[in-house]
């Protein structure tokens, strides 16, 4: 058993007053941080509560019956989360990512999905508009959330063995269910899917074949994801982060895969296709993504802004402190005021906790304190 962490302060309560500059900082798209970087990507926490208890994200000794979620008062009504989404995008984002906890929980998301969609870029372009889900609701949802404006899905599953999988998500779940959720995904047209496995030595490595040999040729990105130490509840080890190289090499060993390109700047994932009897790469048989925080930090090029569910900016996922914005919602301010305060913010930006973590101590995260947890700032 390892050690855990048990929270003494609560990480949620420490925010910074987002400061509206003297100088204003007017959006025209071209906003970059301290390290050069661009936002364009927005992902919103909608709840933080989530009905599975993943170990490496929601552990069942913290995230128990006493364990205190926010309030209902205390979220971001759809109204205040859309508008804040428009002056995000005057900044330069494209994409929205809706996350949790697990979003679907949050009542009449289709309401705000609807919201979202009419919304547009910068240069007047639709949004990217999608959603991280268990999929545990998903067969019952899907056609409402794709009526309602959303582009597409990212489907989390570890493993497709059900004794696994019901270990995984600590609540019994059962594998068939979120399969369901995927196919009904892909009836309603919520493409192109991909699907998020971590990787936790000890656990669920034995499922990658599996995994990779079900999703090969469907039309389904699946992306392995190296177990990281974000928030400060899962008893994180060194040990028991499974690399992409290794990933990599076992499939290797049957399915042959070639480099693909990144297909746009600042993504997560390494890319490989399936390769074909010539050796190139197989359209049809599609591809893998890797996502290699642990080893092969990506904060390069990290454009990625995170607005928790009660209105907090927070710059990194590591981060132990956030912006806190709803109080200037609420305090009445102005459409250019609070943008000009998001820019600032954003300017101030140095955040690159993935790179630094090898030279930090174990607890550390961007700023003072423990960092905050991923269920409450969402993936
Ligand atoms: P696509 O546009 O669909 O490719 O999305 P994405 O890769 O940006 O997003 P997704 O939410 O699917 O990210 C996959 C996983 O990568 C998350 O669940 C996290 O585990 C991890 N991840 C996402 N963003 C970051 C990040 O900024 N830093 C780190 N360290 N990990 C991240
Ligand atoms: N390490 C890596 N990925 C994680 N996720 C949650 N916790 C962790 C962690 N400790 C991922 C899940 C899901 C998304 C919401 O975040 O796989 O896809
Ligand atoms: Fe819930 Fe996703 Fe966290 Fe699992 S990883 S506990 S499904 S929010
Ligand atoms: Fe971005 Fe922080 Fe992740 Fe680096 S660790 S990629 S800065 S969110």
């Amino acid at each position: 058993m390892s050690e855990r962490v048990i929270p003494l302060v609560d990480q949620r309560i420490r925010a910074l007053r987002a400061v509206v500059p003297t100088t204003p900082v007017v959006p025209n798209g071209l906003l970059s941080d301290g390290l050069g970087r661009p936002l364009r990507d927005l992902r919103i926490s909608v709840t933080d509560r989530c009905n599975f208890r993943c170990s490496y994200c929601m552990p069942k000794e913290i995230f128990d019956k006493d364990y205190q979620y926010l309030p209902h008062s205390a979220l971001l009504t759809f109204e205040e989360i859309t508008r804040l989404t428009r002056l995000f995008l005057a900044h330069g984002v494209h994409k929205i990512r809706l996350t949790g906890g697990e979003p679907l929980l949050r009542k009449n998301l289709e309401i705000l999905i609807a919201q979202l969609a009419a919304l547009r870029t910068v240069d007047g372009q639709p949004l990217d508009l999608t959603l991280t889900t268990n999929g545990s609701l998903l067969a019952r949802k899907a056609r409402a959330l794709k009526a309602a404006g959303l582009n597409r899905v990212t489907v989390s599953l570890d493993g497709l063995d059900d004794c696994v999988f019901r270990r995984m998500n600590d609540v019994d779940f059962p594998v068939a269910n979120v399969l369901e959720g995927i196919a009904a995904a892909q009836a309603a047209g919520l493409g192109p899917i991909k699907v998020n496995m971590v990787v936790k030595r000890g656990t669920n490595e034995h499922q990658i074949l599996p995994m990779a040999r079900h999703f090969r040729g469907s039309g389904i990105v699946l992306r392995f994801i190296e177990y990281m130490d974000v928030g400060a509840t899962n008893g994180w080890r060194m040990d028991e982060v499974v690399p992409s190289a290794e990933v990599l090499r076992t499939l290797q060993a049957e399915l042959p895969l070639v480099p693909l390109q990144a297909s746009a700047p600042g993504e997560t994932a390494e890319r490989w296709g399936y390769a074909g009897p010539d050796g190139r790469h197989d359209p049809s048989l599609g591809e893998v993504g890797f996502i290699s925080s642990v080893t092969q930090a990506f904060c390069g090029d990290c454009n990625r802004a995170r607005l928790s569910t009660e209105g907090k900016v927070y710059l990194c996922l590591f981060a132990s402190q956030g912006h806190d914005l709803r109080s200037l919602l609420r305090e009445g301010a102005h459409d250019a005021d609070i943008a000009s305060a998001i820019g600032n913010i954003w300017q101030q930006r140095s955040d690159r906790y993935s790179e630094l973590r090898a030279a930090l101590p174990a607890d550390a995260g961007i700023g003072p304190g423990r960092r905050i947890e991923m269920s409450y700032i969402g993936g």
